[in-house]
């Protein structure tokens, strides 16, 4: 497992290597700057007049949250949010054609003591593979601000090949969609939403931080062990992140190993051609079906994709 600094690594390399546990980290770009000057505008507009970065000194939570549940599905769904992951993908190299992504998600780790539920969700240690993503999924994450370690979030790396004892089974990725993603903003003091989850305590040491400039950029497979840091910073982190997957790989069934993810879905419906914005071919999402799509439901944010 290595961690890979503005490497030159063709795509095909770097996701080989991603399989196997190493974590790419670049500088900021200028598509990846104006993704946070684009961010920031909205961010800035939705809370105005406070700063951002110290709403929670300034507004009740249940205001933060309704400001919330307006801003981010305008920015997932924004169009000009679409178009700067196509500007970040040709600069890191990816071929439009075969590359994939999800519609960007806008998080905000608040100091916890304010909001770390529902929409503005502390995740507890993780992999995304829990959640019904492929294990050939991508995960891009960048700062939309300055962050320092008190308010990013943390890899486990011992468990990549250390598995651990986890509710995922109990997870199936169109049942969630049904019924808990639209529910987030109602979740402020306390999540009721079910989610897979350790079922033993996880040693989170050794941990790894890695602390960027805003629009420097993270790529790590979703299979990797990773939680949201409690936020003792006193200033809010906004972050961005996205997912992708290649179809060359989506179609190989290839990626990273699964050592303890046993949910039951796909999220490979919710994947967009870079080129266009089409979903994966109808035959190689069948090749991931698991005989609980006769319940699908599509995410909200793929509903919503469709229409706009
Ligand atoms: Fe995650």
């Amino acid at each position: 497992m290595n961690i890979y600094h503005d490497s030159r690594h063709d795509d095909a390399a770097r996701r080989s290597q991603l399989y196997d546990g190493s974590v790419y980290v670049y500088s900021p770009t200028p598509a990846t700057l104006k993704f946070c000057e684009f961010t920031r505008e909205l961010v800035e507009e939705a809370f105005r007049p406070h700063d951002p970065r110290k709403v929670q000194n300034d507004i009740p939570v249940e205001k933060c949250v309704e400001i919330l549940s307006t801003l981010k599905p305008h920015f997932i769904h924004h169009r000009r949010s679409k178009e700067l992951i196509q500007d970040i993908l040709l600069e890191r190299g990816c071929d439009l054609e075969k590359t994939y992504f999800d519609v960007p998600r806008l998080r905000t780790a608040f100091p916890a003591d304010y909001l770390s539920s529902g929409i503005a969700y502390a995740f507890h240690p993780h992999r995304d593979t829990w959640y019904s993503a492929p294990f050939s999924q991508i995960n891009w994450w960048m700062p939309v601000y300055g962050v320092c370690p008190e308010n990013i979030m943390a890899f486990h790396p011992r468990h990549w090949t250390e598995p651990v004892k986890n509710s995922s089974s109990d997870y199936n990725y169109y049942e969630w969609n049904r019924t808990s993603r639209l529910n987030a903003a109602q979740n402020v003091k306390e999540d009721k939403r079910i989610q897979p989850k350790a079922q033993v305590p996880v040693e989170m040491e050794p941990q790894f931080r890695i602390v960027t400039e805003a629009g420097g950029m993270m790529l790590f497979s979703a299979a990797h062990l990773h939680s949201t840091v409690p936020n003792t910073s006193g200033l809010t982190r906004y972050s961005i992140d996205f997912r992708t997957v290649h179809l060359d790989d989506v179609w190989q069934k290839c990626g990273a190993p699964n050592i303890d993810s046993a949910c039951t879905g796909t999220t490979m419906k919710d994947y967009l051609r870079g080129t266009d914005f089409t979903h994966l071919p109808d035959d190689a999402v069948a090749l991931y079906f698991d005989g609980t799509e006769s319940e699908f439901t599509a995410s909200p944010s793929s509903v919503q994709t469709a229409r706009t």
